[in-house]
């Protein structure tokens, strides 16, 4: 007989399609943005600021220290969030298995923050930044927020998205994000 397949198979929905239809709607009910978005929003908007900062003092502009400060302030704010607001609660919450991940990025929070005291120390002294300080910072948080952004924020949506607490948490950080979008 032959003749082309119809029904089942004939056009087969890739594996997982029916999973994430479910999820965008679920997405699309919520107007609460996820901590994923929130604080990559902010890595992305970080990023800019240091970029910027970086062409104006290249350039000799006078206004770039100041720049510099709102990017060191904007780290500083974001780093405080994830210290005390995230990681105590996932540290409460789960307990062991998600211990490793979280002292691992503390541990990279002190380094990042240990280079961002000598680059603010030059700053405010009027001495030229080191490019040696700056391809540190940028090596430095280029492997933590992706570790942040492939692992942890997806990690921390995943278990409290669904539950009171962890959206008041949501909110909490919302609240207090200084990227100046929200
Ligand atoms: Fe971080
Ligand atoms: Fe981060």
């Amino acid at each position: 007989m032959g003749g082309p397949p119809n029904g089942f198979g004939a056009h087969p929905l890739p594996v997982g399609a029916l999973e994430r239809t479910e999820v965008q709607r679920e997405m699309s009910e919520s107007t609460e943005r996820s901590i994923e978005e929130v604080l990559k929003d902010d890595h992305d908007e970080m990023e800019e600021t240091w970029e910027r900062a970086r062409e104006m003092r290249a350039r000799g502009d006078p206004q770039a220290t100041e720049v510099y400060e709102q990017f060191i302030h904007a780290l500083q704010e974001h780093i405080s969030v994830e210290e005390q607001e995230l990681f105590p609660h996932s540290l409460k919450t789960r307990g062991t298995d998600v211990r490793p991940l979280v002292e691992q990025l503390q541990r990279e929070h002190m380094v990042i923050q240990t280079v961002l005291g000598k680059i603010h120390g030059d700053l405010t002294s009027g001495h030229a930044v080191s490019e040696e300080d700056e391809d540190a910072l940028r090596n430095l948080l280029g492997i933590h927020n992706a570790r942040e952004e492939g692992f942890y924020y997806p990690d921390f949506d995943g278990r409290f998205s669904q539950t009171q607490e962890g959206r008041e948490l949501s909110r909490n950080v919302l609240a207090g994000c200084h990227c100046g979008k929200h």
